[in-house]
């Protein structure tokens, strides 16, 4: 296409392939013989030569009073002001605007002026679309006095996590979702669930596994939806396949979930953001509806996602009738205890600010746990190297002595999650073996640990281990952001990251 408009005169300032768009436009533009609506179908030819992923608002000194915008799979939200509209690729940027939006659909163009937005479909026939009233208070999307977003979301987890509870899950009443019309018969009929998701999503998708498969009996493949999109997976109409993504925009995750539509299985969407391009594509969409996530590192958008899925796991299994009724309402009643000891847990966050003071320079830090605690423990590490910069790896902790343990030298510190009774003494000699080679160790756990020689210890309360990543993941996400802090980090615009990851 450059070389095409190089041919044609234009001048090219940029290796952006963005810049051939205006130049694209400027050719057809002169092109156009007809003056209704020259802008427009200008706009139109230069997009029908595209591929890919963008979304696009074009502004022009010769229409100077109108913007056309046109989106294909990335973000682009309009927001209906009076006497004045906005664009932009995500909510929160313009809710302190609007709580009124119009959501583009993929190859549909909108006009926008100071007093209205006209929308056209791909061929450009005119059609009217109504707005969708988003609930988010402007003020959620604010500090409201906390030094960072990620602090601020760290502590607002109690109140999320009682949002993703709504009136879906109640002791002694059977659980329920809106809009979701998953029958016991369907579940019946499937051979596997797939949960896609990427980096954060996908790792509560781990949990969410262990919650599915012991309460429903049916098997759960975890698949990062980057690999899953190319893999030529094998499912098809016994398959649920479930998107977790906080942003819904994410384009691997989209694109997962496109394929598994075109090879007939059934797709769930867990999302937080209410119109987003997952949950428009998706059969089902359940919300996590934990507020306006802004900070980089996610944080209350993982404990909701985690919440979800155990709620969605026991209401399949009380729709399959595949688990212990009593045991049911227990988990229920660990989950409906969850905000008050993840308050608790938010109380201790001054040991470890201090336990971060005296790690903070460190390179290299190891996570391990086992089980659920592995799940965790791959959580913790990624939030530490996203936002402090330090190399960190998690390891299934009986994968150390596998190879890993080879790096265990002094100065390195290992970070320990023991919250599964069962699992507690293994880990603790995986431990051990790191200790006698001179590392410092960092316990969580809700254990009582006698005769143990390590550095720190995080006590959390005990809850059901399909629950406890709720809270063992919280001093995780403290260490991080206090290591961060102390190294005069951003902690909420971590270098060469983005909120939303649009492009593959
Ligand atoms: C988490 O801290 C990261 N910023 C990142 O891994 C994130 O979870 C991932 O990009 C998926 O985003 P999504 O939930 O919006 O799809």
């Amino acid at each position: 296409m450059r070389e095409f408009l190089i041919k044609n005169g234009y001048h090219f300032f940029s290796q952006t392939d963005t810049e051939v768009i205006p130049n694209l436009i400027h050719y057809y533009y002169t092109k156009e013989t007809l003056e209704d609506n020259k802008f427009l179908r200008a706009v139109q030819a230069a997009v029908h030569d595209l591929k890919g992923s963008y979304a696009i608002e074009v502004i022009s000194s010769l229409c100077p009073d109108k913007m056309v915008v046109v989106r294909k799979d990335s973000p682009l939200v309009i927001g209906k002001g009076s006497n004045e509209n906005f664009i932009a690729s995500d909510i929160p940027a313009i809710l302190s605007y609007t709580k009124d939006f119009y959501l583009l659909d993929d190859y549909e163009y909108a006009v926008i002026t100071k007093e209205q937005v006209q929308f056209f479909d791909s061929t450009l026939k005119e059609h009217q679309k109504s707005t969708k009233n988003i609930e988010w208070d402007a003020t959620a999307a604010e500090k409201n006095g906390y030094a960072d977003y990620m602090l601020k979301e760290i502590h607002e987890q109690p109140t999320a996590i009682l949002e993703t509870i709504g009136s879906r899950l109640k002791l002694e009443e059977k659980t329920h979702f809106e809009d979701l019309t998953i029958t016991s018969a369907y579940l019946q009929t499937l051979s596997k669930i797939c949960i896609v998701a990427c980096g954060t999503a996908m790792h509560a998708g781990l949990v969410g596994k262990d919650a599915i498969e012991k309460l429903c009996q049916i098997p759960v493949e975890v698949n990062i939806a980057s690999e899953f999109r190319y893999c030529n997976p094998i499912i098809g109409e016994k398959t649920l396949c479930i998107y977790i993504s906080q942003s819904g925009e994410t384009a691997d995750t989209l694109a997962a979930l496109k394929l598994a539509k075109e090879k007939g299985a059934k797709t769930l969407a867990i999302s937080n953001v209410v119109g987003s391009s997952i949950t428009r594509e998706a059969d089902y969409t359940i919300y996590t509806h934990a507020g306006p996530e802004i900070a980089v590192a996610s944080t209350k958008a993982y404990t909701s996602q985690v919440i979800l899925l155990n709620i969605l796991a026991i209401y399949f299994a009380e729709l399959l009738g595949s688990y212990d009724s009593a045991k049911l309402e227990e988990l229920k009643a660990d989950i409906l205890s969850l905000p008050s000891k993840i308050e608790n847990v938010l109380h201790e966050k001054t040991q470890i600010e201090e336990i971060a003071k005296k790690i903070y320079t460190e390179h290299d830090m190891y996570f391990i746990g086992r089980g659920t605690d592995y799940h965790v423990a791959m959580e913790g590490s990624l939030k530490l190297k996203e936002i402090s910069y330090i190399h960190s790896e998690a390891y299934a902790a009986g994968e150390l002595k596998h190879g890993t343990i080879a790096l265990i030298e002094n100065g390195i510190t290992v970070v320990g999650v023991l919250t599964n009774p069962v699992l507690t003494p293994k880990t603790i000699s995986n431990l051990q073996e790191v200790v006698s080679r001179g590392a410092k160790t960092l316990i969580v756990t809700n254990q009582n640990l006698r005769n143990t020689n390590f550095d720190f210890t995080i006590s959390i309360p005990k809850v059901n281990n399909l629950v406890s990543p709720i809270l063992s993941v919280i001093p995780l996400q403290l260490l991080a952001y206090y290591i961060s802090k102390n190294k005069g980090l951003d902690v909420d615009k971590p270098r060469n990251l983005a909120k939303s990851v649009t492009v593959e």
